[in-house]
């Protein structure tokens, strides 16, 4: 295995345990939306939004038990926007990270309503004084992540995102509904370890350029692999962009073009790091493990 994939698995594993712990199980009715949420947010996915938090907030030595809490907000809201993603209304996806999307193992009602308490209980995890003893601090991550879920950030682009279905776009609108839709929420990943880490305004520009050219390759990839990977191997189904008409950079360049256009976004979201010297060195990993990436 890659160092890059030992970091990740090392990471992933502390983002487990405390999503585990922020979602304990109960009994009677509400016990349902509980076994929902845990279901849509636990053991799967590469947890590569609370990696960003992570190694970012590492580069200021800012003690992991409150990165790990920024990790999980943003995870949790992640996890709430693949569920409602996934709903009939929307994506219709039946799988999603190798088993049965949250509406097909409960039903859409306790899907709406998980995908809902994942998103309200983030706000609650950045509020708690755990996460940093200083309340500036936990509103800024508060307003930062509120940002970058909401209508400015990942909602508007699902909304562009259906829209887009029917319209043509170009160039600048397909990067906007991805930086929207996909790059909000890697962005708030590196810009909340920033945060938290307390690293200065320029720090936190420079983290959140090199987020947004990340973001902006992430969804590239991802529309890559809907056109090119295999349904088991990706553990979500394939082939919806071009079934659904989606606005994506392979409908605009090529596969040959979506792939420079990544691998350029990759190399320039390095180059924002360069002030950082060495500890930058799992940040710059992360952006070859996005270009790399499989699945
Ligand atoms: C999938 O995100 C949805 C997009 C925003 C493209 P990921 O590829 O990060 O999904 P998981 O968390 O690893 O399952
Ligand atoms: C969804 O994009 C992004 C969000 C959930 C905000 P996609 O619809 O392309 O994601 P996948 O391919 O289903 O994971
Ligand atoms: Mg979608
Ligand atoms: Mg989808
Ligand atoms: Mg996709």
């Amino acid at each position: 295995m890659s160092s890059f994939a030992e970091t990740i698995k090392g990471t992933a594993a502390l983002v487990e345990t405390a999503l585990d712990d922020f979602l304990p199980t109960q009994d009677g009715p509400l016990g349902r939306v509980v076994d929902a949420m845990r279901w849509g947010a636990l053991d799967g996915g590469k947890r590569l939004r609370p990696f960003l938090a992570i190694a970012a907030a590492d580069m200021f030595e800012c003690p992991r038990v409150r990165s790990v809490r920024v990790g999980c907000a943003v995870e949790m809201i992640h996890c709430y926007s693949l569920i409602h993603d996934d709903l009939p209304a929307m994506d219709n996806s039946d799988m999603r990270r190798g088993r049965a999307s949250v509406h097909k193992k409960f039903d859409d009602a306790t899907a709406i309503l998980a995908g809902d308490a994942l998103l309200t209980q983030a706000f609650e995890i950045l509020a708690e004084a755990e996460t940093h003893a200083d309340g500036a601090v936990r509103c800024e991550l508060a307003l930062e992540l509120a940002r970058a879920s909401g209508k400015a950030g990942m909602v508007g682009g699902q909304m562009i995102d259906i829209y887009a279905e029917q319209k043509d776009f170009d160039l600048a609108g397909v990067t906007q509904l991805q930086r929207l839709k996909t790059g909000a929420l890697i962005r708030f990943g590196a810009v909340g370890g920033g945060i938290v880490g307390c690293g200065s305004s320029d720090e936190v520009a420079a983290l959140s350029a090199y987020a947004e050219d990340l973001g902006l390759a992430f969804q590239i990839v991802d529309d890559i692999l809907d056109a090119t990977a295999d349904a088991e191997t990706l553990g979500k189904p394939v082939g919806q962009d071009t079934e659904m008409d989606k606005a994506t950079f392979i409908k605009l360049f090529g596969m040959d073009g979506a792939k420079s256009k990544a691998s350029e976004l990759v190399d320039r979201c390095k180059s924002h790091l360069d002030r950082f010297g060495v500890v930058a060195a799992p940040l710059k990993g992360a952006a070859d493990f996005v270009l790399d990436r499989k699945s």
